[in-house]
């Protein structure tokens, strides 16, 4: 049988790789890493940074162009499904072609791969396709979440009270009802913007675990331009941005 392991590598640190992550890099027969274009060029070789900084000794990677989402799709959800199919077919590929029966294949999944990733998704795909058989194993990493909170040495919830983690996206239709604390990721809209006057503070990090990691607190109302100018200036400079904040009613 072959297995695929996810190892959550973190958010940008070579440090945030665990102990267990790399044992488990330097088990692996061949390493994937996905490259997505120029612009991204950078988080492909963090991958191979951190390969060589753990990995003892030779080692074998595969890099493979990750596909692309069709944003022109009219259909969110069925732009998301052609997307995953297509990555589907090249982990297939791959697992058929680059390893042997008894082989372990690593993927280095940023953060932890149980949060706003589709590695575990997709995989189940590539099962349900039946045209490979393996088993999956994944290594806890650590996510922008905990990143974030660690960088402003916050707690993530008050005492006794939920945390609810959301996108921009789903934010956009108004604050949830109830919430207390309030995580946003993958948020490319500056949605926070659309709540000031609310009583709201703020935790604002990009780049978070990085040298060029930005960060930003206060009340909404008195940061969100700052956080909107330093976000432009910073997406201009890197050509891509990966940022994450709480909300908390005051
Ligand atoms: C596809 S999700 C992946 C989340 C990841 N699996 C995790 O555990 O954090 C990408 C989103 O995570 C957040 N993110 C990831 N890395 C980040 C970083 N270094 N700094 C700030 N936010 C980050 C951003 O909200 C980004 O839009």
């Amino acid at each position: 049988m072959k297995r695929v392991v996810l190892i959550g590598i973190g958010t940008g640190h070579p440090g945030h790789v665990t102990m267990e992550g790399v044992e488990a890099l330097n088990r692996a027969d061949v390493l994937l890493i996905p490259t997505k274009g120029e612009d991204k060029a950078a988080l492909a070789q963090l991958r191979r940074d951190i390969c060589d900084r753990y990995i003892s000794g030779e080692y074998r990677t595969v890099e493979f162009a990750l596909p692309v989402r069709d944003a022109g799709n009219p259909s969110y959800e069925a732009g998301v499904n052609d997307w995953h199919e297509a990555i589907a077919a090249e982990y297939e590929r791959m697992l058929v072609d680059e390893m042997a029966d008894g082989q372990t294949a690593a993927l280095l999944v940023w953060g932890d791969p149980s949060l706003y990733d589709s590695t575990l998704r997709i995989l189940e795909r590539v099962a349900a396709r039946g045209a490979v058989a393996f088993e999956t194993e994944v290594i806890a990493g650590i996510t922008a979440i905990q990143a974030l909170t660690a960088a402003f040495a916050i707690p993530l919830n008050r005492i006794g009270q939920p945390v609810l983690i959301t996108t921009g996206r789903r934010l956009a239709d108004g604050w949830p009802e109830d919430a207390d604390s309030v995580v946003v990721m993958l948020d490319g809209q500056e949605t926070f913007k659309g709540l000031v006057g609310r009583g709201l503070d703020i935790w604002w990090g990009a780049y978070l675990g990085s040298a060029d990691a930005a960060l930003i607190t206060g009340a909404l109302d008195d940061v969100a331009d700052e956080i909107s100018a330093v976000r432009a200036r910073a997406r201009q400079r890197a050509g891509w941005i990966m940022d994450t904040y709480l909300l908390r009613k005051r």
